[in-house]
């Protein structure tokens, strides 16, 4: 939520900055705007926008300023309407320092009063502007800004990042870490700094990621860190990020969300080719050999996530325990961190998560850590914080996912879900080894049959084009694709804002059946399972009311195909991998109605991709 950037070196900056926010713009689109130091000039050049970063760069177009220096911020509002005057960058009273902040000072009341009384004048509603403000406030009594940001952070609560420089030292750029991710991009002559990788690729891979408590100086030619949690300077090692630049363009794909869904055959194509070995054995590269033991002896296990994460948590908690035979539940990272949670040592906690940055993720990892529990982090930004913080991670390789809503880095989580059920079941003896054979066998066919659906997918439109103005659709599946439900549900309420409700279908006569008429569709996951045909009994109850059926069947189920009024077939496979498959013509089906209703599909209203405040 809120996305950062910051530039020093000898490239014109404004035009880093814009795109650095236009590769930031998933973390929020409420406003965007740019503080920089013109060259030569004693005044900061700002800019800013309420809504899109279009309008910014709209605005922008009038302007010619060379500036060398600059930081940018695209945001998702908390504290404030989304307006001009609540957008960053902010400049505190004495017009001085400009602030760019990622996150939430929970103090910022009582702290605002203070200065107030002090006779400080605020312009926003934000708690930024407090930060920048607090800050001012200490840079007048000491002359280096890095001690005033040290004086100033130890005063303000909360979760956030800071980035900030004064005009009074147009070579420095100050950077804070507590919690909220930050990024610093290495270059020759020049560095950057970013709440996420994306925004760096065009220009270094040689990044170093910030820890907690790390207050950084950033100049053109070096960086320096210094650790508040150990009070002293500090050598953070940098890594080299792999990803493809070109994985973060849309490549003539009218959508990231379109993009990204037909990515799928290749992304799971990479996870099986590097978890599954020659031998068929699957193989996790990032397992400790002391974790892989602890792995065998675990007593039970939780999987904690948010969102479609919370989904693919449910059907790999499904795996765990039809294959590894542990007793496996699942919940929301936000119920689990103020829960009252009985984890010792003999737990396995299994946090999943895309971005490796939500904050109830964050939370709740570390609360399972403090009872003494084994964490595992199944995540798909490398060097996130989750992926640090965690005993151990498995990352999911789908490359980066700039569509608000997820699809690629879903089906990865299930994949890499399903391969770590398979694996505990192997080394904890549970599974027979023809049985692991044949679901080895049968997974590594998973792209082509993905691959398939997306060839196929066309057909599926016109289905969406009778329904596309209908406020109101039901979803219902059973077992591994009663997950599949809920995601459905999700990916279609989140991006056509219609309503849309998953439920678990054999609850259908506990209440949900009471919505069944002509109106309303329903969308009813029925590929083939041992519960099948119970599926199709709650499939004759939706018709005997008139009810409309939208159907997703296993290929050649003639019955289900002539029930339905509309008929959508994926591959045979096994049950457990299904949901991999079930999943993607619900992604289509919510991605066409919300394109029919002219939504914003990649940047749906007031959603922010990576939910880093609580
Ligand atoms: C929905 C979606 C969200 C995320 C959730 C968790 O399409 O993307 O529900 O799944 O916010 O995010 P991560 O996986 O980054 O922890």
């Amino acid at each position: 939520m809120c996305g950062i950037i910051g530039y020093i070196g000898y490239r014109d900056a404004i035009p880093v900055l814009v795109n650095g926010l236009e590769k930031l713009e998933y973390r929020g689109y409420d406003s965007a705007g740019i503080a920089c130091l013109p060259h030569q000039k004693e005044r900061f050049f700002v800019i800013k926008e309420k809504g899109k970063l279009s309008a910014l760069k709209e605005k922008l177009g009038d302007f010619s300023v060379e500036a060398h220096l600059g930081i940018g911020h695209t945001r998702w509002a908390t504290h404030g309407e989304p307006s001009r005057v609540n957008a960053h960058p902010h400049i505190d009273a004495a017009g001085k320092i400009a602030l760019v902040h990622n996150g939430i000072i929970e103090n910022y009341a009582t702290l605002k009063n203070i200065l107030q009384k002090k006779g400080m004048r605020f312009l926003s509603q934000t708690d930024t502007e407090v930060g920048a403000n607090l800050i001012g406030l200490h840079y007048h009594k000491t002359p280096k800004l890095f001690d005033a940001v040290q004086r100033a952070v130890s005063e303000l609560h909360g979760f956030f990042s800071l980035v900030l420089f004064t005009k009074e030292d147009p070579e420095t750029l100050i950077a804070y870490k507590r919690s909220n991710p930050l990024v610093i991009g290495l270059g020759q002559r020049e560095n950057f700094i970013a709440s996420d990788v994306t925004a760096l690729l065009p220009y270094t891979r040689e990044v170093i990621y910030l820890e907690d408590e790390d207050l950084a100086v950033i100049t053109a030619k070096e960086v320096s860190i210094y650790s508040l949690k150990t009070r002293s300077w500090v050598k953070r090692r940098s890594s080299t990020v792999n990803w493809d630049v070109a994985q973060a363009q849309k490549q003539g794909f009218p959508h990231f969300m379109l993009k990204e869904m037909y990515e799928q055959p290749d992304v799971l194509k990479t996870i099986l080719n590097k978890r599954i070995q020659k031998n068929g054995e699957i193989f996790f590269d990032t397992l400790s050999k002391k974790f892989q033991t602890q792995l065998k002896n675990i007593e039970r296990v939780s999987m904690i996530s948010c969102g479609t994460a919370y989904h693919a948590g449910l059907v790999g908690s499904i795996a765990i325990e039809k294959y590894a035979k542990i007793s496996c539940r699942t919940q929301v990272s936000s119920e689990f961190r103020y829960g009252d949670s009985l984890l010792n040592k003999k737990d396995l906690v299994v946090l999943i998560t895309q971005s490796g940055e939500t904050a109830d993720t964050l939370a709740a990892l570390r609360e399972a850590k403090a009872k003494g529990a084994a964490t595992l982090a199944i995540v798909n930004v490398v060097g996130s914080t989750i992926a640090r913080e965690a005993d151990a991670v498995i990352y999911t390789h789908a490359g980066p996912e700039i569509g608000v809503a997820s699809t690629k880095a879903y089906t990865a989580q299930l994949a890499t879900l399903l391969l770590l059920a398979f694996y505990m079941a192997k080394i904890r003896r549970t599974i027979a080894d023809a049985d692991f054979k044949k679901l080895i066998k049968e997974i590594k066919k998973i792209p082509q049959h993905c691959a398939k659906i997306l060839k196929e997918i066309k057909k599926f439109e016109t289905c969406a084009q009778k329904h596309y103005t209908r406020r109101n659709f039901l979803y219902l599946g059973r077992g591994c694709n009663y997950p599949t439900a809920l995601e459905g549900a999700l990916k279609l309420k989140e991006i056509s804002y219609a309503h849309a409700h998953g439920y678990a279908a054999g609850e259908m006569k506990h209440g949900p059946i009471a919505l069944i008429d002509h109106e309303q569709p329903v969308i009813c996951i029925a590929s083939n399972s041992f519960t099948i045909d119970k599926m199709i009994s709650n499939i004759q109850e939706i018709r005997a009311r008139d009810g409309i059926v939208i159907a997703i069947g296993t290929e050649g189920h003639r019955e289900l195909e002539k029930m339905a009024d509309d008929f959508f077939s994926v591959p045979a496979v096994p049950e457990i991998l299904s949901p991999i498959l079930t999943v993607i013509p619900l992604q289509f089906f919510a991605y066409k109605i919300a394109v029919l209703n002219g939504r914003d599909v990649d940047q749906p209203r007031n959603l922010a991709k990576s939910v880093t405040v609580e």
